[in-house]
C-alpha cells in the first residue's frame, strides 16, 4: 500500500515523438507497477503558448490516447488532465508568494524563449512554479523526464525546501529520474529532437510520416558511419547487433536507414494497436480521465487542507 510516488507530465502541444517516448513515457510505463504513478496532461502549462481552444482540446485528447498507446495501464496509473484539479493553480499562487523574481529569472526554458524574441506572458515566466505545484501536490519522490527538465525539477525541490523552512515540514523533496542513454534523444538533424525544431520522428505517425522522417535523417558523405542514423538506431537495438550490421553495410546509408525504419515500425506496431483500440472506445477514455481526475483531486484536496493550515488560510 505504501508505494512511493512517481509523477510526470506532458504538454498537449503537438504530436509526441520518439524523444518524448524514450525520455519520459517509457520510464512511466516501466515503473507503473513499482510506484504509485501519476501521468498528467498539463493543459494549464500549454495555455502559456496555445490560444486556440479547439486545438488545445483536440491535442489534449490525442495525448491521452498517446499515453495509453505507449502502455500506461489505467488500472495502475492515475491518468488525468491537470485542469481537472484546479488545486494546482491555488498551490501555484501560494508558491508565487514565496519565491522571488530573480530566482525565477534563472530558468533556462524561459531565458531561451525570450532570447529567441518571444514576448513572454506572465504564465510562461511562472511555468516552473506551476510545475513545482504539480510535483509537490502529491508528495512525489520520482519525476521521470528528459534532461531539458532537470532544472525544473531542481526548482521544485527548492520550492519544497523553502516552504518547509518557512511554514514547517509539508512537502517531500522530489528527485528527477533521467536515464543517461536517453537523456537527450537526437533528432533527424542530430540536434535534440523537439517539436519546436521540426526534426522529429513522430511516435504515432503513419508509415509514410515515419518513412519520410527516417529517410530524411541528415548524413554526411564520408562513407563511414552515418552518425545520426546510428544514434537513433541505438534506441532500438543493442550496440553489439548494430556494430555488426553497420560493418556489413558500411557506406550503404539507404540500407541502414531502411533497417532502422523496419526496427521503428516493429517497435511502434503494438503501441499503435493499443492506441487504435482506445481511439475506437472514446467512452472508455472519458471514464479513465474522469476516474483519474477524481483520484488525483481527492489527494490534492487533502494536501491543500494541510497547506492552507500551514500558511494560515484555513
Ligand atoms: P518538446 O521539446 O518536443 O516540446 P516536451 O517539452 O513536450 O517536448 O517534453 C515532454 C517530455 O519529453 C519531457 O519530459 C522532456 O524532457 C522529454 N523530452 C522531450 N524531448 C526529448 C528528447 N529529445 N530526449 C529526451 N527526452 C525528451
Ligand atoms: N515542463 C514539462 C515539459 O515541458 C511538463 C510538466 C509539467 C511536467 N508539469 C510536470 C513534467 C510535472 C514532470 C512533472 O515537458
Amino acid at each position: 500500500m505504501n508505494k512511493k510516488t512517481l509523477l510526470s507530465g506532458i504538454q498537449p502541444t503537438g504530436k509526441p515523438h520518439i524523444g518524448n517516448y524514450f525520455g519520459m513515457m517509457q520510464q512511466l510505463v516501466a515503473l507503473q507497477d513499482q510506484y504509485q504513478t501519476y501521468g498528467m496532461i498539463v493543459d494549464y502549462h500549454a495555455l502559456t503558448t496555445v490560444n486556440d481552444a479547439r486545438a488545445l482540446k483536440e491535442n489534449t485528447y490525442d495525448v491521452v490516447l498517446d499515453l495509453l498507446g505507449a502502455g500506461l495501464d489505467p488500472k495502475k496509473v492515475i491518468l488525468f488532465k491537470q485542469s481537472d484539479v484546479p488545486e494546482h493553480t491555488e498551490l501555484t499562487w501560494i508558491f508565487n508568494c514565496l519565491v522571488t523574481m530573480p530566482w525565477l529569472s534563472r530558468a533556462h526554458a524561459f531565458k531561451d524563449k525570450t532570447e529567441k524574441g518571444l514576448e513572454a506572458n506572465v504564465g510562461l515566466f511562472d511555468y516552473p512554479v506551476l510545475m513545482a505545484a504539480d510535483i509537490l501536490m502529491y508528495d512525489t519522490q520520482m519525476v521521470p523526464v528528459g534532461k531539458d527538465q532537470k532544472q525544473h525539477v531542481e526548482m521544485a525541490r527548492e520550492v519544497a525546501t523553502k516552504f518547509n523552512n518557512t511554514f514547517g515540514e509539508t512537502f517531500a523533496l522530489p528527485q528527477e529520474l533521467i536515464k543517461e542513454e536517453v537523456a537527450i534523444v537526437p533528432g533527424i538533424d542530430g540536434q535534440k529532437m523537439s517539436k519546436s525544431y521540426n526534426n522529429t520522428i513522430p511516435l504515432f505517425g503513419t508509415d509514410e510520416e515515419i518513412t519520410k522522417a527516417v529517410m530524411g535523417i541528415v548524413t554526411d558523405s564520408s562513407g563511414e558511419l552515418p552518425t545520426n542514423v546510428y544514434a537513433i538506431h541505438k534506441l532500438f537495438r543493442s550496440e553489439t547487433e548494430l556494430k555488426k550490421l553497420y560493418e556489413e553495410k558500411k557506406g550503404k546509408y539507404k540500407d541502414l536507414k531502411e533497417a532502422l525504419l523496419t526496427d521503428i515500425l516493429a517497435f511502434v506496431t503494438p503501441m499503435r494497436e493499443r492506441r487504435a483500440y482506445y481511439a475506437a472506445h472514446p467512452r472508455k477514455v472519458q471514464k479513465i480521465l474522469k476516474d483519474g481526475a477524481k483520484r488525483a483531486r481527492k489527494q490534492a484536496q487533502i494536501k491543500m487542507e494541510e497547506v492552507r493550515k500551514a500558511v494560515g488560510l484555513n
